[in-house]
């Protein structure tokens, strides 16, 4: 394909020429008394001097396109036939097409990968303005990849393709990453080969994991640790557990007790929704916030890192002393509970929150914090928990305490690994959380990565739509028949790519990276292939 742009000045000239011309002929019709052209010709007047009004105010450009195909068949016959099928799909499109059967040299010497176009004259090429040439160019890149980073898989052209989600700019603006595509369509899969990939770079990894299914993998590829997060029993993951944060601005650390307070906010505004049906009320949300920042001020915890610990040199129960600084005991949800109570106006949301305290069915988060994150990958499994709002409750509770002791505390490249993620998109606040977290995540070198088989979710609203757009790199699998029209629309895919997307099977899709865009395969390796697949049957179906 050959898109070369026409100077200015002489597009300008000759669009001027085809003015007057046509101007001339209205004349020419109007003095005849022909009157019924000339609607016509004042249309295509009106239309030249858009053009060259927008090429002179450099608003657009003009170029010349000429697209050559090679067809290759094993004989005459099969290169005759091959031509006809070829030929009949552009006539679809209303293309013309024009062998160039005397001039095979010049033509073979143009389809070379030198940049020489040979074949010109009259009826080679089409004149076309920016938006026209943009459009020529086909959906896929041969090429699309990093320069550094992990493999993933290979381009319908063949092109082996390396992402990097911690690359930068001028790649991509930010390390996270949206996955979507129909149950059995390859997301965890894809998941999966991309955290064991990226492990071996020294990426640190927290999944999170509802079906159990991650748990082969990181027992025998990655060589990291499982959480089992269960209804009802402590987990040792307190979501009021406070972290010194580094501001990338300054390179000095503070703890960022707003942020806290907002998250705690989200927290309890997502439980009051989940489990009475309601928002938190304004009066609720100030004194909600006034009692979180109250349990802080009371164990003298401010911005200043310091105020996290404590002098040690002292007993800490039974024969345990402390040497040095040791770590303040945080509030734990009970605390905050307790002080609610004590505010006027609260007795209805002291009710709601009940059972989220130690002893109820969801109280497994009213706790300290006794679960530590030093694997590469951990992975936090929800399978046990069956009902859908506990399940988010739980993973919220997880995000918003992991956020802290993961996101913050180490320095290097992480990635958060939420599969599922629709069920943050059910609920304003969990939806708003995920954007957050995005958002904060770019400073500290955290990645982001969602998966779903249920993107009209994240479509329904605008806070989930927000969540899409925050990921610089989405991967797009096999979509449904009621979805594919809707997620071309949304992601803005070149005509006819819905229709394409409803043909992806086991791992094929379109893969977004920045401002490029190709068909991938996402390559399973054969040693990896026995820890990532999923299927039903014993043990998952694994291979042994
Ligand atoms: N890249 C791939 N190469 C080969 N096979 C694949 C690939 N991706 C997926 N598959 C096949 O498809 C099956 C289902 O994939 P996967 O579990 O990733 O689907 P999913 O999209 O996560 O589904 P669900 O929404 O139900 O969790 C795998 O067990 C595997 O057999
Ligand atoms: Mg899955």
């Amino acid at each position: 394909m050959y898109i070369r742009p026409v100077s200015d000045r002489k597009v300008i000239s000759n669009l001027t020429d085809k003015v007057v011309t046509a101007q001339s002929q209205w004349i020419v019709e109007k003095n005849r008394g022909v009157i019924t052209r000339l609607p016509e010709l004042e249309n295509i007047i009106r239309d030249l001097e858009t053009i060259r009004e927008a090429i002179q105010c450099n608003r657009d450009r003009m170029f010349h396109v000429t697209v050559l195909i090679t067809v290759h068949g094993a004989g005459e016959d099969d290169l005759n036939t091959r031509c006809e099928a070829v030929e009949s799909i552009l006539a679809r499109r209303a293309t013309e097409v024009r062998p160039l059967t005397f001039r095979q040299l010049d033509a073979l010497k143009s389809v070379l990968p030198a940049g020489n176009l040979c074949v010109y004259g009259k009826g080679t090429f089409r004149n076309l303005t920016l938006g026209g040439a943009a459009a020529v160019l086909p959906v896929s890149s041969a090429v699309l990849s990093h320069p550094s980073g992990v493999f993933l898989g290979f381009t319908s052209a063949g092109s082996p393709v390396f992402f990097d989600p911690f690359i930068g700019s001028p790649w991509l603006p930010n390390p996270h990453v949206a996955v979507f595509g129909y149950t059995g369509s390859g997301k965890s899969v894809t998941l999966k080969v991309l955290t064991g990939r990226l492990s071996l770079t020294g990426v640190r990894t927290i999944i999170f994991d509802l079906e159990a299914e991650y748990r082969r993998a990181i027992k025998h590829l990655y060589g990291g640790e499982t959480v089992l997060v269960e209804p009802g029993v402590p987990a040792g993951m307190n979501p009021l557990e406070i972290e010194a944060e580094r501001d990338p601005d300054t390179d000095k650390e503070y703890v960022n007790i707003s942020d806290k307070v907002a998250d705690v906010r989200a927290l309890i505004s997502t439980a009051v929704r989940g489990f009475a049906n309601r928002a938190l009320e304004p009066g609720e949300v100030a004194v909600l916030e006034e009692a979180v920042r109250e349990l802080y001020a009371e164990r003298n915890i401010t911005s200043d890192p310091a105020s996290l610990y404590e002098p040690g040199g002292r007993r800490i129960g039974g024969d345990t002393y402390a040497i040095g600084n040791v770590r303040k005991r945080m509030p734990t949800l009970s605390e905050l509970h307790a002080k609610l109570e004590k505010k006027p106006g609260t007795s209805n949301l002291c009710l709601i929150l009940k059972p989220f305290l130690r002893g109820n069915s969801l109280g497994m988060f009213d706790c300290e914090t006794s679960v530590d994150l030093e694997a590469p990958v951990v992975a936090f499994d929800f399978s046990r928990i069956k009902d859908e709002f506990t399940k988010l409750y739980a993973m919220f509770v997880v995000l918003s305490w992991a956020w802290h002791k993961f996101a913050l505390r180490y320095a290097g490249n992480k990635m958060v690994i939420v599969d599922e993620a629709w069920m943050f998109a059910k609920w304003p606040d969990s939806a708003k959380f995920l954007e957050t977290l995005a958002r904060r995540g770019r400073k500290h070198h955290t990645g982001l990565v969602i998966a779903s088989q249920h993107v009209e979710e994240f479509l329904a609203r605008e806070e989930g739509r927000a969540v899409i757009s925050s990921c610089a790199t989405q991967v797009l699998l096999g979509q449904n028949p009621t979805v594919a029209d809707q997620v071309a629309e949304e992601f803005k895919l070149p005509d006819g790519m819905g229709e394409r997307l409803q043909t992806f099977t086991d791992g094929r899709c379109l893969l977004k990276m920045g401002n490029g865009m190709a068909e991938v395969q996402i390559t399973v390796l054969p040693y990896e292939m026995q820890f990532v697949r999923t299927g039903s049957g014993k043990d998952g179906g694994y291979v042994q």
